[in-house]
């Protein structure tokens, strides 16, 4: 078998990259380990930057988004008992969108699927090879045999487990990690929520979100100890708890019912630098991890798929080496500026362990702040609705 891009991982910085390649009229094969079910059983986060928006666009997906996505213009901080509104589009001109990834996953399976691209789910022991040669090619297991597909480069799209960063030699590899003292647990409702924008919640209990997939299904998270099993929260000891963690009007108006999911998720900021290794490419998870606070994660997997996307069209539309040199420098100063933005989120935001009284007044001082300066909360809603790329 041979192609022009194997693509390791159909997620959404997989699939979106074969769709975008697709268009462009490069050949592509995209080798997943788990079925299509089960990569569209993942809950994740669900806010789309314009940039986000548009790429889904030029890849003929986003049409579902713009139709069913709920387009928001700001966001609201709670703290001290009080809620406040940071005017996003104000601010920026922009506006962000609830869609869930599980539909952004969908619409792309199905417009690979439409346009009968070929995808191999259920594919073990998936393997780069060669990939610092000028004869990359990528192996794996189907059915108990063995195959192989030879390709021009490798993208390695298959998410912080994957085995794409780690089949680079570690000496050509470096990486730069936090990891957060909490976790997040999750729960997705069949319930209107709680309030038309999104709120976070800094609480002398931990952080608390009310944030949505639509008009009538909800999405809640409370900071929870990193350890904790999702044993431990019954669905009224969750709803309990966001409450003491949210101002009375909210608790008055916030509709509770049996979850429909509930998850631990941990919280890290990773960096693997550089994102190219000869003939293989990393993008999205596989390259970097961004804590949720401020739902970035999705759109970096597409703003480093928006720029090797557009270095392999140049390589074989102009025949220039050009883009796919510059691509590990471009995609890590936009990484680089969502994970110092992602981080800074969650510092104000959670409770730390070691923060003390002084950190909590630190962190209340910051937050009054950000909602009385112009200036400050320009530059949180400049990030929040996404750097241009
Ligand atoms: N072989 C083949 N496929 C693999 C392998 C492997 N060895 N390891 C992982 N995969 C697949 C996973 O099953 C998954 O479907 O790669 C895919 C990676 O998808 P994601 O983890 O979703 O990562 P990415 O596409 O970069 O998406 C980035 O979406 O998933 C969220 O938190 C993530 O929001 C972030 C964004
Ligand atoms: C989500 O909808 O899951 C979500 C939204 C905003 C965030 C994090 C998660 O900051």
């Amino acid at each position: 078998m041979r192609t022009e891009i194997a693509i390791i991982g159909a997620g959404p910085a997989g699939l979106l990259l074969g769709q975008l390649l697709h268009t462009y009229g490069i050949d592509n094969v995209i080798l997943e380990r788990q079925t299509a079910d089960h990569v569209l059983g993942r809950i994740r986060a669900g806010l789309l930057e314009e940039g986000t928006v548009a790429l889904l666009d030029e890849a003929g997906v986003g049409q579902r988004a713009r139709h069913e996505g709920l387009v928001h213009r700001g966001i609201e901080l709670a703290f001290d008992g009080a809620r406040h509104r940071i005017d996003i589009h104000g601010a920026t001109g922009k506006t962000v969108t609830i869609y869930g990834q599980t539909e952004v996953t969908l619409d792309l399976m199905n417009a690979r699927k439409a346009a009968g691209l070929a995808t191999i789910y259920q594919a073990a022991d998936v393997r780069p090879r060669d990939f610092d040669t000028d004869h990359p090619r990528v192996s794996w297991v189907s059915d108990g045999a063995g195959h192989e597909i030879d390709c021009d480069f490798i993208a390695g799209c298959d998410g912080f487990h994957g085995v794409s960063r780690a089949s680079v030699n570690p000496q050509a590899i470096r990486t730069y990690e936090r990891v957060y003292p909490f976790g997040w647990l999750g729960i997705l409702s069949e319930t209107p929520p709680v309030s038309h924008e999104l709120i976070y919640s800094n609480h002398a209990r931990g952080f608390a979100l009310c944030t949505m997939r639509s008009t009538h299904r909800s999405r809640y998270y409370v900071q929870c100890p990193s350890d904790d099993h999702i044993d431990q929260w019954p669905d009224d000891r969750f709803w309990d708890e966001l409450k003491r963690r949210l101002d009375q009007k909210a608790v008055d108006e916030l509709v509770t019912g049996p979850s429909i999911e509930k998850s631990i998720a941990p919280l890290r900021s990773f960096v693997a630098e550089p994102m190219r290794f000869g003939r293989m490419f990393l993008a999205g998870d596989a390259a970097h991890i961004v804590p949720p606070t401020g739902a970035k994660g999705l759109n970096l997997a597409a703003s480093d798929v928006h720029y090797l996307s557009g270095a392999l069209r140049e390589y074989y539309g102009e025949k220039s080496s050009a883009g796919i040199d510059n691509y590990s420098a471009i995609a890590l100063a936009r990484v680089w500026k969502a994970v110092r933005f992602s981080w800074w989120m969650t510092s104000i935001l959670h409770k730390f362990p070691e923060q003390g009284e002084f950190g909590a007044r630190i962190q209340l001082a910051e937050l009054n702040y950000l909602v009385s300066s112009k200036a400050a909360s320009a530059a949180l809603a400049e990030n929040y609705v996404g750097l241009p790329f």
